[in-house]
């Protein structure tokens, strides 16, 4: 096993990507797995010696073998999915597809490979497995799933095949359920993106019903430096939550955003806020507890919001190329 190389599926994503730099900075060799589907972008990764990039399906066995056969890395992350839930309620079987059978597809050829001691397959999901919660409530690991949207019912599905890969056959698994990340390289169809480039290009800011839909927020940077230090400190067989604290509900980040890009980047805009049919079936709150994760870490990120939000503007207004 080579112990500084990692495969990243879903590498050309937006946490994918960011992911890829942590590692990159951390001197590892890098072998990027993506079919460049939705929410892929080539521009998410710069040329660099230590980074390869392969463009398949993780559904394709012969390829997904060969790759893990010739790098022998130390870890794979898979991060590889279909994740717009918006997309997943009008085409639910490219999900099934690519979140479902794909993982289904990697976990068979690690099966029928003798694993290197210390190797692990980190698999990166979703807080959405759990459903809609109460005010006041945070789902613990091991509560039970209920999923609402094809998405979240998919990550669901293969949460619990990797559970049962992990009893039945042993596999070193960790499973990672993650609250909503922000940051650069997000596809601009996502709420925090969106927001801001609209706002930069005068149009109107699309929300939700009332906007009072509540979402747990974590900067993308913390999650990869979270996700970096789970490959030391985690152990195989168990399942982490991923959280920051940070709960707040849409209309509340739409507003916030207006009010950093009005008094920190003096911007000036025509953009009003106006709010659309809800999404069918959309969960009103996620929350997580992540005392486990917390507890088991040894370096944690101090998370700012706040901070991390005025980051993410600045990183969408400097780079207008990224908006497709
Ligand atoms: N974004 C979030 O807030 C969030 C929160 C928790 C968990 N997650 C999970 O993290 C992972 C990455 O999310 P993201 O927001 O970066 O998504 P993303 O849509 O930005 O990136 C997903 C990447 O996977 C690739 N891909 C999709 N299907 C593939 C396939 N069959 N084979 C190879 N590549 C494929 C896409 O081309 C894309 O580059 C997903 O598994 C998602 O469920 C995301």
């Amino acid at each position: 096993m080579k112990k500084k190389n990692v495969i990243i599926t879903g590498g050309l994503g937006f946490i994918g990507s960011n992911l890829v730099e942590f590692f990159l900075k951390k001197k590892f060799k890098v072998l990027v797995i993506d079919r460049m589907t939705i929410g892929s972008n080539i521009k998410n990764l710069d040329k660099n010696k230590n980074l390869i990039i392969k463009k398949f399906d993780i559904c394709n066995y012969s390829l997904m073998s060969e790759c893990i056969k010739k790098f022998n890395p130390k870890a794979i992350y898979n991060l590889a999915a279909e994740t717009h839930v918006d997309r997943s309620i009008k085409n639910p079987k490219s999900f099934v597809k690519s979140n479902i059978l794909g993982v289904v597809n990697i976990l068979e050829v690690l099966r029928k490979k003798k694993l290197e001691h210390n190797f692990r397959f980190i698999q990166i999901s979703t807080d959405e497995v759990f459903g809609d919660i109460r005010r006041g409530k945070k789902s613990l690991e091991d509560d039970a799933y209920n999923p609402s949207s094809p998405y979240s019912s998919s990550k669901a599905a293969s949460d619990l095949i990797l559970k049962s890969y992990i009893r039945t056959y042993n596999l070193p698994i960790i499973i990672t359920n993650c609250v909503n990340n922000f940051g650069p390289k997000q596809n601009p169809e996502k709420l925090i993106p969106k927001t801001i480039i609209n706002i930069l290009e005068n149009k109107n800011i699309p929300v939700y019903g009332t906007g009072k839909n509540e979402r747990e927020w974590i900067y993308v940077k913390d999650h990869c430096k979270i996700l970096y230090e789970i490959l030391y400190y985690g152990k195989t067989g168990q399942t982490y939550n991923i959280g920051s604290g940070f709960v707040y509900n849409n209309l509340f980040i739409v507003k916030k955003i207006f009010s950093i890009l009005k008094n920190k980047f003096k911007a000036k805009t025509k953009s009003k806020i106006i709010f659309v049919k809800d999404r069918p079936g959309h969960d009103f709150r996620y929350s997580l507890n992540s005392k486990k994760i917390f507890k088991t870490l040894r370096k944690l990120p101090k998370q700012n919001f706040e901070k991390s939000l005025i980051q993410t503007v600045k990183w969408y207004k400097e780079k207008s190329s990224y908006i497709k």
